[in-house]
């Protein structure tokens, strides 16, 4: 087994950051120092090394729409994008809500790019009606549990799958898309201005934030975990905020389009800027990234949803919802979010790795005896996004065209460098 070294770069994990070179062998990190030699030697002359991302939520489409992406092809723009942990959203065809799917999607992962953790739906085939057997999956290794790209609409029985989670051995965590289905039936786009003026009909705010407000309530009458996904609207932050202050044990997660577009995007028509839930106003845009400030919202996760170019180049109402972000989380979070590398890096790396379970091998500190799953970011470097060139099936892209700061240069996955310099290993 060669080992490789990192060289010349700046080590940053939870603990802060320090000049040092990093040697790997066989998996692990061996050494982090001066001077340290390697059989290969990968430069980071003025980058950061830092434990690998990790995403809490993306769609990778296998099985039931390879045509869109696959684990291979999601995993590959994953490594790129300096991830080495995702999880795969449970939205397949069919669902993964059974063992024999999250085998699959399990067995699927074992040759790709970066680590894949199943997510399992909370209801059978997603349907809001039965659980899914949770205790026979958490065994299998699931940790979160989500019905994703639909919210669970039944609030007795989110009850008691969150009774069910509480007593369950393994520490899972419910995931839920908050989106109360009758109010945000026919809705396009954000219900507000833009709706109006395009002649479209929108979803309004309040068909995230009514179920926000039931799940929270729920999590302080179970005592259950909750994450809540993708949250969009200044006043689910401000719920969670409050909720949270008063002791319920929720985590949330922000997706880099909705800490950097409006629905002022949807001007174009374009259906690239149509997803779930919908780019909202300067104010909401706002409020995410206040909450990504000040702690409220835990992590960075991509919402990665790739759609062929068939489905998007419809028109704007008949579009299914959905845009790439696995290649560009990171730099537009370095360039959108106003937050320091280090903050970036919290919410990208090693808050998810708590909440997804994976703190073991995933996000940790970057010293001896640990899992060598490590990026190498270079976070001066420009680039301007062509989706042509993305790793992922499909295009759509809402960066195409623009120039973001931050990059990453080197992703290693259990030792072994997947991307060097920019480029895809395998
Ligand atoms: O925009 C979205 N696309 N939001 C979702 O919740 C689901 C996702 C998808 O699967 O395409």
């Amino acid at each position: 087994m060669s080992t490789v070294a990192i060289k010349g770069g700046r080590v940053l994990d939870a603990s802060g950051a320090r000049a040092a070179d990093v040697l790997v062998d066989d998996g692990r990190i061996v050494a982090v120092g001066a001077d340290l030699a390697g059989d290969r030697v990968l430069d980071a002359g003025g980058c950061v090394v830092a434990p690998g991302l990790v995403d809490l939520h993306a769609h990778l489409r296998q099985p039931g729409n390879e045509e869109a992406e696959t684990v291979e092809t999601g995993s590959r723009g994953a490594a790129l994008g300096g991830f080495t942990a995702v999880v795969a959203m449970p939205n397949t065809t069919p669902a993964v809500d059974g063992a024999a799917a999250v085998r699959e999607v399990q067995d699927l992962g074992r040759t790709a790019l970066c680590e894949v953790f199943p997510a399992a739906a909370i209801t059978v085939g997603r349907a809001g009606e039965r659980l899914t057997p949770m205790a026979e999956l958490a065994e299998l290794g699931v940790r979160i549990f989500t019905d994703d790209g639909s919210g669970v609409q039944d609030g007795r029985l989110m009850r008691r799958a969150m009774e069910y989670a509480v007593g369950l051995p393994w520490p899972v965590v419910l995931a839920e898309h908050c989106e109360d289905a009758a109010l945000a039936a026919g809705g396009h786009l954000h219900e507000g201005v833009w709706s109006a003026k395009l002649g479209i009909a929108g979803q309004p705010a309040e068909a995230e934030e009514l179920m926000v407000m039931r799940d929270l309530a729920l999590a302080r009458l179970t005592g259950s975990r909750v994450h809540l996904q993708h949250l969009s609207t200044a006043g689910s932050v401000a719920m969670v905020r409050a909720a949270r202050a008063s002791g319920v044990a929720v985590t949330c997660e922000a997706t880099p389009h909705h800490l950097a577009l409006t629905h002022a995007e949807c001007a174009s028509f374009d259906p690239v800027f149509k997803v779930n839930p919908p780019l909202r106003t300067d104010d909401d845009v706002a409020a995410v990234r206040a909450g990504l400030a000040d702690g409220t919202i835990d992590a960075i996760a991509t919402d990665h949803a790739p759609h062929t170019a068939q489905d998007k180049e419809q028109p704007f109402d008949e579009a299914p919802p959905g845009m790439l972000g696995l290649e560009t989380a990171l730099a537009v979070a370095c360039s959108e979010s106003g937050l320091p590398l280090e903050r970036v890096l919290a919410l990208l790396s090693w808050q998810p790795a708590r909440i997804a379970g994976i703190e073991d091998s995933h996000g940790g500190p970057v010293q001896a005896g640990r899992p060598a799953n490590l990026c190498v970011i270079d976070p001066a470097a420009t680039w301007t996004v062509d989706p042509a060139r993305s790793a992922s099936r499909s295009r759509n892209s809402p960066w195409a065209g623009r120039t973001l700061t931050g990059r990453v240069r080197h992703t290693l996955l259990a030792g072994e460098p997947v991307v060097v310099d920019g480029e895809a290993q395998r």
